[in-house]
């Protein structure tokens, strides 16, 4: 039964009729990969009904991956379609429209990898008219004979500080914003301070993690002369019991936490257990990183506000990318500064300031992230390019949650989690060892990551499941690469 009809095969509203049609000429090979759809107002001439209704179809086709729609050019059919792609353009070409394309046979391979590694998020909704602005107003911004700040140009740095304070419920001075090559940066700077005051003393800087956790964030701790603690998470997040035993064994000087979204099993640090977690950090001079990786894409239940907003004690390190909201290729993204620096005093052992020294550590480094780039995500800042952008993800990831979520509805053997927010799944197996899974996978044309590689190496932790990014791939191949996992899965065989 396609998504849009009620149980008596009804569709519910016009809007879902006229979507529904044009989904079936998309299957049915009447529209292929790049062809143009009817002018809205053909098409409602046509089907007898509102402009408006055609427009809002296309709308949502655009947000379920199957048409693109971008501003001043004619809509198309997106070119990621799996039926449009099996077939050669002269078979196409040779095929009546109305005639539908021919099965896959038994021994068809599959024609390109579907790639569901996690971490990457879709510009198929990146407006090129706002790209393209937003660029041009960078290269235009006039030449200077001198090295930049590096804490970053002002124009971003008060762009991020308003956004803060819009979305994440604090509002930094735009001064204690720093700009950094992506969240791995912000923890390296982080690690190098810590690792300055803790060198002289011969020890490393030990920051605690989450057990499982992001890769990245613990690579960058111990290239920066750090060692991470495993801690164990469980649904509120980190588990703070094991936090406070881990420091009672070996003293930590910070700790790297994911509050809005854990990284990668899902779930939100309920309030309570934020407040905790700086009033001991406060209390221990431990400094909290909070990376905000994904806040932006929450699906389910309100917000929470950044835990550098419940921070009255200056322990707080807030960090953010513009990974996930844009393109992981601009390798940009910030980090606040505790409040109250920098004169706060966050580390008492030791006389430097946390947020001095977070400065110094990025002053000895210099700028690393290009003034034009900044300047041009100040442009799609300021201009409100971003905000529109978010929104349209956000709505192509809500479809996409969902089918993940109906992908798995009965299945046996398979728990999905990490549905809250974000645009990442995880799955959770019964019958078939993850490893097994992820090489049957590949197989098969689709890449996913074992939740195994996400656990600290060497501390015990065995996990079996899959974690699979669901926003790059277009609603349709999506769909069809779901249906692999399930089968590969074991989920459709009797136990
Ligand atoms: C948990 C987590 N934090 C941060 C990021 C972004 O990292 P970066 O800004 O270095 O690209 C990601 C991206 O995948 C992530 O999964």
């Amino acid at each position: 039964m396609p998504d849009d009809a009620s149980p008596g095969g009804t569709p519910r509203t016009k809007v879902a009729r006229v979507a529904g049609l044009v989904r079936g000429m998309v299957h049915d090979g009447r529209l292929a990969e790049g062809d143009p759809l009817p002018s809205t107002r053909s098409l409602a001439t046509e089907l007898g009904v509102a402009r408006g209704t055609v427009t809002a179809a296309y709308e949502q086709l655009d947000g379920e991956g199957y048409v693109v729609l971008r501003h001043g050019t004619v809509p198309r059919v997106a070119a990621t379609l799996a039926p449009a792609r099996t077939e050669a353009p002269a078979e196409r070409a040779a095929r009546p429209r109305s005639a539908p394309p021919a099965p896959a046979g038994p021994t068809a391979r599959p024609t390109a990898v579907v790639d569901l590694e996690p971490g990457v998020p879709s510009v198929a909704a990146v407006s090129e008219r706002d790209w393209r602005a937003a660029w041009r107003h960078a290269a235009a911004v006039p030449l200077e004979a001198r090295y930049p700040d590096p804490a970053g140009e002002p124009a971003l740095r008060t762009q991020i500080a308003n956004q803060l304070a819009l979305s994440r419920g604090f509002a930094p001075d735009a001064g204690r914003v720093v700009v950094t090559s992506g969240t791995a940066e912000a923890i390296s700077l982080v690690t190098e301070t810590l690792a300055r005051r803790v060198g002289p003393g011969g020890r490393r800087a030990r920051v605690a993690v989450e057990n499982p956790g992001y890769r990245a964030g613990r690579r960058a701790i111990e290239s920066a002369g750090g060692a991470v603690v495993p801690v164990p998470v469980g649904d509120g997040g980190m588990d703070l019991a094991a936090l406070r035993a881990a420091h009672a064994r070996e003293r930590l000087d910070a700790v790297l936490v994911t509050p809005s979204h854990q990284y990668p099993l899902g779930g939100a640090m309920p309030v309570a257990r934020r407040h905790e977690l700086v009033a001991w950090a406060a209390a221990e001079g431990v400094l909290v990183v909070e990376d905000d990786y994904d806040s932006e894409f929450r699906h389910r239940g309100s917000p929470l506000p950044a835990m550098a907003a419940l921070d009255d004690r200056g322990v707080v390190v807030h960090v953010g990318s513009f990974s996930k909201v844009l393109d992981p290729r601009l390798r940009c993204g910030y980090l606040v500064l505790p409040a109250g620096s920098p004169s706060c005093n966050t580390l008492p052992d030791d006389g430097t300031p946390a947020g001095a020294g977070i400065l110094a550590a990025r002053s000895g480094r210099g700028a690393t992230v290009a003034s034009v780039t900044q300047h041009a995500l100040a442009h799609l800042m300021s201009t409100g390019a971003l905000r529109r952008h978010v929104a349209r993800c956000r709505r192509d990831y809500r479809t996409k949650r969902r089918i993940v979520s109906e992908a798995f509805d009965g299945a046996d053997g398979v728990q999905v989690r990490a549905l809250d927010g974000g645009l990442h799944a995880v799955l959770e197996l019964d019958r078939i060892p993850a490893a097994d899974l992820v090489a049957r996978l590949a197989d098969r044309g689709v890449r996913v990551a074992d939740l195994q590689d996400y656990v600290v190496p060497g501390s015990g932790l065995e996990l079996n499941g899959i974690v699979l990014g669901y926003a790059p791939p277009s609603a349709t191949v999506l769909r069809g690469a779901l249906r692999t996992i399930r089968a590969e899965a074991g989920s459709d065989r009797k136990p």
